[in-house]
């Protein structure tokens, strides 16, 4: 069900440090900081060859990536984001293994411009999993 990987996020207590290392000592191709008021996020897209690295820093101060830094000071791998077909039957699916989707279950429109669905950690081995519909 699961296609490409579209991106892993890390969450990164300083935005311009992370995006500097990212081009200059990394040198990869970096985008501007767009703001994402609906998931309470800035985010730098670097587009890499196979796959994109999203650094996610918080904006305001009910940001879901508060938390997650006050307990990984330095920054952390925060989710991985796979590609899906369909979101909604993607959706079904994984209710139907008992699987939990977060918030209300509804896809939210992503940083892409399109629909995503977040996964319960808990159920993933402990890693936050996004589906994106592409
Ligand atoms: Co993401």
């Amino acid at each position: 069900m699961i296609g490409r990987l579209n991106h892993v996020a890390i969450a990164v207590p300083d935005l311009e440090a992370a995006a500097d290392q990212y081009r200059n000592a990394l040198g990869a191709n970096v985008g501007p900081a767009q703001d994402e008021p609906d998931h309470g996020v800035t985010v730098i897209f670097i587009e890499l060859p196979n796959t994109k690295i999203e650094l996610l820093y918080p904006l305001g101060d009910d940001s879901p990536i508060n938390g997650f830094l006050e307990k990984n000071p330095a920054g952390g791998i925060h989710h991985i984001c796979y590609e899906v077909d369909d979101i909604i039957v993607a959706r079904d699916h994984l209710k139907s293994t008992g699987a939990r989707v977060l918030g209300n279950g509804e896809p939210k429109i992503g940083a892409h411009g399109k629909p995503v669905i977040f996964l319960h950690p808990k159920d993933f081995n402990g890693a936050l999993v996004e589906l994106e519909q592409v």
